[in-house]
């Protein structure tokens, strides 16, 4: 006798188990059904001809027992008398499913799979929260009496006929989540990630939706897998018809061999369905972060929300700014500069710890460089102190140059692919950026790290670390054995360690710029940073796919120089700061370079960002579907729909001669709005043409309501829209709505 049917139903998604064949088979994921059910049963699949002669079901945990002819979730063998292979097909069966009390609301289950046969028990997590996200993982036991080595035991979800269309992202170093999209076809699609960290070019999102799917229409079935090492994301497209959308940890071989009794725990995989689009899965998203308690607390116009978190501070990291060239006296001049624009933290990036002069030295030497800082930061911390400023530091703890004291002392803590240390003649990884990994699988080596970097919260006051990570885990072994799992989890426990020791000091996961995003990591940092690329209009397209998932308080956005170092391009400084405003704003430049209009830009973005950062780190993020691909609308808007911010954005130029009326999406039909313009206005315009800095726009008349606003219904608003001005390509205007 299997359980009977189970229905997991929040915010408008349903979840629908059947147990009757004796898989936990989703009948559906999807919206939300209602109360009243059919008799599952009777929704058995019929049986072609030249098939099995049962229908083939796809569970939770599909295998080859149940006639599952795609990718298996478990896969895995028992060697006998040293012979692998044993165990290859588990029948893992249902004997129990039941709903367990959620702890932050929502509704939980739990599935309890076994093949006794094989010596295999799942057990199987799935919580859909009360924002209807839903949280689904695995933990696989070894109940045999020999040890089992675990290949794969993937996470899966079916996603109906009609979702046709694939979207995923990909990147590079100064160029990460950018969107690509395909039909769907028969075969197996899959994105492998062998970075050993979770990569530039990795999928924050795999969304199938139905044709045409966009910003705000469409249904999608979208997926996140929160993991920071190998990883595959796949869909399954069977000849049957079925499809399943999947991730798993990439396992080296042998890396899993569980003891008898021992388990294996799979990252959680996060998914969403949205009847509204890719805005509507990204508020699933936000909904999800903003309901755990560390969480931002942020204050707008629509009430206090969110968890123990402070405010996002303006920010000034150095790295842009003086790279490694660390003297204390241009450090405090640009503190100084700093605290008189309004910034609220001041960090200091690469460069300041023993032998780092630059990028070949040093790494894992955790000690304030004596030659550098004779008094160590602390004169630095205190000028900081002084001006209102918190101080935040750089550190990359995973990480060692073979030109380092640790190194030098312990080649044995050095990760490779030998059994052997490389002094004693083991083979270490290629180079990357001149540096290796600690490996973290050794306790000793976890415990140095640990200790100096706690002795450095302790010893000066720091309240923010940018948590670096430069470089691949590439042939990652621990004593001979793959090691990317272990080294994944023990880093988890250094972030998880310090936070306790520290729980004020706020963690940001930088991997260069934004090589470690996913929700593993995040379950222990406060934010991201997204990219290594300041320059505007990279970031436009960076910044709108990161904040798919990642909601706009996570994701560091910061105003970069005059002329972007990664790219060469010249922007604005209206089109940097309404860029940067919307994200956890900051700066990244030496701006005692910065020019008289700059630095009066910057003041106002500023007391533009402070003004609204409850409104921007609590609202609803929307994005417009707009005809012409090269303009973009895209803004915050408040949960109770008061009040919002949006930015026009023309990315290159346009087909049209003039933009045309865009419609303002998210707001209140029923509600009167007045919308402005808030920048550029005549404060942020050049009066004579200053340096390279050029009008915005390119127009004899402006639009008519462009000086002194407009009022209408919100109906109106998103219907008829409001004609926008003739923005030049790479400029930005940035609008505020408001409920009268
Ligand atoms: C890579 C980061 O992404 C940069 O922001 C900077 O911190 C450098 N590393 C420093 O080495």
């Amino acid at each position: 006798m299997y359980p009977s049917p189970l229905h997991l139903r929040s915010a408008g998604t349903s979840l629908l188990l059947a147990f009757h064949t004796g898989e936990a088979q989703v009948v559906h994921w999807g919206a939300d059904l209602g109360s009243e059910l059919p008799d599952l049963e009777l929704l058995g699949a019929p049986v072609p001809h030249s098939a099995l002669d049962t229908p083939i079901v796809g569970g939770l945990l599909p295998q080859a027992s149940s006639g599952w002819l795609g990718r298996p979730g478990p896969r895995g063998q028992r060697s006998d008398g040293g012979v692998p292979g044993f165990a290859f097909s588990p029948a893992l069966r249902v004997v129990s499913a039941e709903r367990v009390p959620a702890q932050n609301g929502g509704d939980t289950a739990v599935v309890l799979h076994s093949d006794p046969e094989a010596g295999l028990e799942v057990r199987t997590m799935l919580h859909l929260n009360p924002g209807g996200l839903l949280e689904l993982s695995h933990a696989l036991t070894n109940t045999g009496d020999t040890p089992y080595q675990l290949d794969e035991l993937g996470l899966v979800l079916p996603v109906p006929g009609d979702a046709v269309e694939l979207l995923d992202l990909t990147g590079r170093w100064c160029r990460e989540n950018h969107p690509q999209r395909h039909q769907i076809a028969q075969g197996t699609w899959v994105r492998s990630g062998r970075h050993g960290r979770t990569g530039h070019d990795s999928s924050l999102l795999v969304a199938a939706g139905t044709a045409g799917f966009a910003n705000r229409s469409g249904r999608v079935w979208a997926v996140h897998f929160g993991w920071s090492g190998n990883h595959e994301q796949y869909l399954d497209s069977l000849a049957d018809g079925r499809r399943m959308l999947g991730a798993a940890e990439l396992l080296g071989p042998g890396e899993i061999v569980l003891a008898s009794g021992a388990s294996y725990a799979t990252p959680v995989l996060y998914a969403a369905y949205s009847d509204r689009g890719v805005d509507g899965v990204t508020e699933r998203f936000y909904d999800w972060f903003r309901a755990r308690p560390q969480h931002v607390r942020t204050q707008s116009a629509d009430g206090e929300r969110g968890g123990s978190g402070k405010a996002r501070p303006v920010v000034l990291n150095t790295w842009e700014a003086v790279y490694f060239d660390h003297r204390i006296e241009p450090l405090i001049e640009l503190a100084e500069s700093a605290a008189e624009l309004g910034v609220e933290r001041f960090v200091l990036d690469d460069g300041w710890f023993r032998g780092r002069r630059d990028d070949h030295a040093g790494l894992g030497d955790w000690f304030v460089d004596e030659t550098l800082w004779p008094e160590g930061l602390t004169p630095l911390i205190d000028a900081v102190n002084s001006r209102g400023m918190e101080f935040g530091l750089w550190v990359e703890p995973e990480m060692v140059n073979l030109d380092s004291d640790v190194a030098r002392a312990h080649p044995d803590w050095i990760v490779g692919p030998a059994a052997k240390s490389h002094k004693d003649g083991g083979r270490l990884p290629l180079e990357w950026r001149n540096q290796h990994i600690i490996d973290l699988a050794n306790p000793q080596a976890w415990q140095y790290i640990y200790e100096r970097i706690d002795a450095l919260l302790r010893e000066n006051n720091i309240a923010y670390l940018k948590w670096d990570q430069n470089r691949d885990l590439t042939e990652h072994g621990h004593r001979g054995r793959p090691s990317v799992h272990e080294q994944t989890l023990a880093a988890y426990r250094l972030f998880d360690a310090l936070k306790a020791a520290h729980p004020h000091v706020e963690i940001e996961s930088c991997s260069s710029g934004g090589a470690r995003v996913d929700l593993g990591i995040l379950q222990r940092t406060d934010r991201v940073w997204a990219s290594d690329c300041n320059d505007a209009l990279e970031r436009q397209t960076i910044q709108r796919w990161t904040q798919a998932v990642l909601p706009p308080e996570l994701v560091g956005a910061h105003v970069g120089p005059t002329h972007s170092h990664t790219t060469g391009r010249t922007h604005d400084i209206t089109f940097r700061a309404i860029t940067a405003l919307f994200g956890h704003f900051g700066m990244e430049w030496d701006i005692r370079q910065a020019t008289e209009r700059e630095r009066i830009v910057l003041k106002r973005i500023i007391s533009i960002y402070k003004e609204h950062r409850g409104l921007l780190h609590s609202g609803v993020r929307v994005h417009a579907d707009l005809g012409e691909p090269q303009l973009r609308l895209h803004g915050v808007v408040a949960q109770d729909r008061s009040e919002a911010l949006f930015a026009a954005v023309v990315l290159a130029s346009i087909a049209a001669e003039v933009p045309g009326r865009v419609g303002i999406p998210g707001l209140d039909p029923e509600r009167t709005y007045k919308v402005e313009a808030l920048m550029p206005t005549s404060a942020d315009l050049p009066v004579t043409v200053e340096g390279d800095a050029a009008s915005p726009f390119v127009q004899i008349q402006p639009p008519a309501w462009l000086d002194g606003g407009l009022t209408a219904s919100g109906r109106f608003l998103t219907e008829v829209g409001l004609p926008l001005p003739v923005l030049r390509p790479e400029h930005a205007l940035l609008l505020k709505v408001s409920a009268v």
